[in-house]
């Protein structure tokens, strides 16, 4: 089954409430929640508060993807602000399995992402202590740039590697997701799919995100 996570990334902040309505009713699965720290990444986006904020408008997962150095110090806050799934950057977690083990307890699902880069080898001794494995198919920092190519490869090897293990790990990607990338990631195996322009741009937000799934399903 195809999960669509919509990033508010691309939404219109000044009536961010409705824009996560909008997809909710249009048959998103997740709601995707970028958080950007200037440093990890170039760009600064939004902290818990807005993680708070939309709790009580939503009863979709809140799937938030953290693009922040040291993580660690700010788990709690993104727990406590209502938080489903946080995910961390193996590149920004220097005792990633301690972070996944404090997401955990706080009752969140732990996830891992890896940039286009990071080969799939770096996190095969955490496998069995996450929910949720993200490859980002754009460098994090910005929505609406080029889907990469080259991640798909890893998408399948990962996928492979939880079949032979018998694990129970969603697969998920983020960057440049529309209804034609969307195909080989989910032929590759992945399963819950982050887009943000390619909704939020949209004239038929509802349509788009629609034709993504289907795409997805063919
Ligand atoms: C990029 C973010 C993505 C981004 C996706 O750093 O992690 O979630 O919002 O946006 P699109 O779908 O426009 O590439
Ligand atoms: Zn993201």
């Amino acid at each position: 089954m195809i999960k669509i996570a919509p990033s508010i990334l691309a939404a219109d902040f000044s009536k961010l409430a409705d824009e996560v309505k909008e997809v909710e009713k249009a048959g998103a699965e997740l709601i995707h929640i970028d958080v950007m720290d200037g440093h990890f990444v170039p760009n600064i986006t939004m902290g818990p508060i807005v993680v708070e904020a939309l709790r009580p408008v939503t009863e979709l997962p809140l799937d938030v993807h953290l693009m922040i150095d040291n993580p660690d110090a700010y788990i709690e806050q993104f727990a406590k602000a209502g938080a489903d799934y946080i995910t961390v950057h193996v590149e920004a977690c220097r005792h990633l399995h301690r972070t996944i083990q404090l997401i955990r307890s706080y009752g969140v699902k732990p996830g891992v992402v890896l940039n286009p880069h990071t080969p799939v080898e770096q996190i095969i001794h955490i496998l069995e202590d996450v929910d949720l494995v993200l490859f980002m198919t754009v460098n994090p920092g910005f929505g609406g740039q080029k889907f990469i190519h080259s991640v798909i490869p890893k998408v399948k090897q990962l996928s492979d590697l939880i079949k032979e293990k018998g694990l129970d790990i969603e697969i998920e990607i983020d960057g440049g997701i529309n209804e034609e990338t969307i195909i080989p990631c989910a032929q590759a195996g992945a399963t819950i799919f982050v887009a943000g322009s390619a909704i939020y741009n949209a004239e038929d937000r509802a349509e788009a995100l629609k034709r993504i799934k289907l795409a997805g399903e063919s």
